[in-house]
């Protein structure tokens, strides 16, 4: 099986990643070791178009694999990245409203979060990337108010059944 998981910073990707299966690349953590550096001193060293191009350079490297992706959540930045994402079948958004994802994202690690300095430009970063999330998902999960165990079972019951 492999899925992909995509949504905005907070929306737990990684933590839901980590459940759903043991073949797992954390696209950030992946970058991160390419880079040698955390992702925020990336961007200032080298910006944010730079960053982009090692994300989708990776991106594509692993989503031939039959492996459990959680992505960072600029990947649909990338036109390539969308059309690679709407010809996957198996494509999770884990969505929910931007007050819950900015708790989320302010009581964690911001070292590889550098668009996440200034409350107004992320909410409207997550304004902007909504339609891409849904155009290219197969399957959209709310996340406010449930815990892992509950998404996860959301997730493999949808293609359980199929
Ligand atoms: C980004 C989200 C981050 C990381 C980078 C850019 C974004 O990943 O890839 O800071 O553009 O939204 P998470 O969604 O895992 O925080």
């Amino acid at each position: 099986m492999s899925i992909i998981l995509i949504g905005f910073m907070g929306a737990g990707k990684s933590t839901i990643a980590k459940r759903l299966g043991k073949e797992v690349v954390d696209l950030d953590q992946l970058i991160e070791s390419r880079i040698g550096m955390p992702i925020a001193d990336f961007f200032a060293e080298f910006s944010e178009l730079e960053f982009r191009k090692v994300e989708n350079e990776i991106f594509q490297e692993v989503i031939e694999k039959d492996w459990i992706i959680a992505t960072g959540g600029g990947i649909v930045e990338n036109e390539k990245n969308r059309t690679a994402l709407a010809a996957h079948s198996q494509v999770v958004y884990l969505t929910s409203d931007f007050d819950t994802l900015w708790q989320r994202i302010i009581n964690d690690d911001l070292s590889n979060r550098p668009l996440a300095q200034d409350k107004t430009k992320a909410k409207d970063l997550f304004e902007q990337r909504q339609k891409y999330y849904e155009a290219v998902a197969d399957l959209v999960v709310e996340v406010a108010q449930k815990s892992p165990e509950e998404i996860v079972a959301e997730i493999q019951n949808k293609w359980r059944n199929e």
